[in-house]
């Protein structure tokens, strides 16, 4: 066992609003305080800005689950993202997002079982590249190598096709420029008297959201004419143009098929690219637990096509994957607004405050895990963990806007997870990465680690 795994600093003591703006605006992590490891509740005031990190399971309840109504996603995402996934499911409101969640919700509800073999062969694909790689001694960037697995994984279930070659690199180009490029938080958010005259996304990222639009669009469009031909297709995009509102009975719009579609590739691809990077890296940390899933994996996965059985007899790499998911979750803070004035543990919260909800530190809380910062995936196995796994674990949110995908995200990290470490062995690569919140979770310098073929026990 080597030490614990990363974890950024987090800023000193107090600091000013400016120093504050461009820590959050470089990474929202290393903008918070330590001292949330242990708080219940954290308050980042300034003349013109409130933000509340509430760290607490039963005002998270209350939040998420009890009110969502009153606490609406905040309009700084919608700022940085909107440009990017427009009116789609991740960022729409109210009774517009009441519509969208009848139409697309029960869509998605439904793949984890229909996903499994494009799991799977989106899977082979991506041990077909490590094979194929020139120099096996190069360490791999394993974000990047996840990224395009998983965007794969997208694309087979929305469109009934690899992505793969050029076409792999031009997409993921342009989500890292985006990625790259647009701050969660914008200097407006803080400083109300530059709202409408400060860009909440710069030109580029505008640019970047365009391009990648026009992409989405071209390939939903040639699905449409094939459907025009004949029967719309079963994949996503497929039922998506079928899909009709229960209430309504109107089918979705053109340029919402579009909004679904970008929000989905993206809310799809990057966060789970994210967890696999890192439950990979934490592996490639832990070898004597990596030889552990090599060998369930060789067990399971051997006994034939790969159904909800064989998933199901993946308990280690499923408990290392929510281990991962509990350290470095890929969405670290989701951000809220307050509707009206609120009482929150006796403070007197003004409407309009930033509310953040920290799947990060929640997680890492000192009062519901023992020893937070280590790698443990037998803390899932632990009776006297259950009410922490309950009530501080939420990677994938919590209340009506969870996340529909998690069903569909834990088989994919599961299997992923199985069949990488059966072929291969993964040693850290480079020097240690900082956990950095940008979008989503990434590594600063990226994850590295040298990937070389594992002996089987038959000896191949
Ligand atoms: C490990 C992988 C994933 C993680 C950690 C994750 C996490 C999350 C979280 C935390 C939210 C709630 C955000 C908030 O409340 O502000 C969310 C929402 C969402 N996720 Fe995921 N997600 C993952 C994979 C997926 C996949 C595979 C899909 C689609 C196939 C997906 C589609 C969505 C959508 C559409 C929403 C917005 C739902 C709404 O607002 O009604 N996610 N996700």
């Amino acid at each position: 066992m080597t030490g614990l795994p990363p974890k950024p600093d987090g800023r000193g003591g107090r600091i000013g609003a400016l120093r504050f703006l461009r820590l959050l605006r470089r990474d929202i992590l290393s903008a918070q305080s330590p001292r949330l490891y242990r708080a219940k509740m954290a308050e980042f005031r300034t003349p013109f800005f409130r933000s509340y990190v509430i760290n607490d399971p039963g005002l998270i309840r209350t939040v998420l689950q009890e009110r969502p109504g009153d606490f609406p996603k905040s309009p700084h995402l919608a700022g940085a993202l909107g440009p990017l996934l427009g009116n789609g499911l991740f960022l729409s409101e109210g009774a517009d997002w009441a519509r969208q969640a009848r139409m697309v919700a029960p869509l998605l509800e439904i793949e984890p079982r229909r996903a499994l073999p494009h799991l799977h062969w989106a899977g082979q694909a991506a041990l077909a590249r490590l094979e194929a790689r020139a120099d096996r001694a190069a360490p791999v960037a394993l974000e990047g190598f996840a990224r395009h697995l998983t965007a794969d994984v997208m694309f087979r279930l929305m469109f009934s096709r690899p992505v793969a070659g050029e076409e792999a690199r031009q997409l993921l180009a342009v989500f890292d420029a985006y990625q790259a490029s647009a701050p969660l938080v914008s200097l407006a958010a803080v400083f109300p008297g530059l709202r409408g005259r400060w860009p909440a996304v710069k030109p580029a990222t505008r640019a970047a959201a365009r391009e990648l639009r026009k992409m989405v669009a071209r390939l939903v469009a040639r699905h449409r004419a094939a459907w025009v031909k004949g029967q719309p297709p079963g994949d996503l995009v497929g039922r998506f143009l079928a899909a009709t509102d229960p209430e309504t009975g109107q089918p979705m719009e053109k340029v919402e098929l579009v909004d679904q579609a970008v929000t989905l590739l993206l809310a799809g691809h990057e966060t789970s690219a994210a967890a696999l990077s890192w439950v990979l890296y934490l592996l490639a940390l832990h070898p004597a637990e990596q030889a552990a899933i090599a060998e369930e994996a060789e067990a399971a996965l051997s006994a034939g096509p790969v159904d909800h059985a064989v998933l199901s007899r993946l308990e280690r790499a499923r408990a290392v994957a929510r281990e991962g998911l509990r350290l470095y979750p890929p969405l670290p803070m989701l951000l809220r607004q307050t509707a009206q004035p609120e009482q929150f543990r006796g403070r007197a919260i003004p409407q309009g405050a930033q509310i953040v909800l920290s799947p990060w530190h929640l997680q890492r809380h000192e009062a519901h895990w023992p020893d937070p910062d280590a790698f443990r995936p037998g803390r899932w196995r632990d009776p006297a963990q259950a009410a922490a796994r309950r009530d501080a674990w939420m990677p994938f949110g919590a209340g009506p806007r969870a996340c529909p995908g998690a069903g569909l995200a834990m088989a994919e990290l599961v299997l992923l997870t199985a069949m990488i470490c059966r072929d291969w062995v993964l040693r850290p690569a480079g020097p240690a990465p900082r956990p950095m919140a940008r979008l989503t979770l990434r590594g600063q310098p990226p994850l590295m680690a040298v990937v070389t073929p594992r002996r089987r026990s038959d000896g191949t």
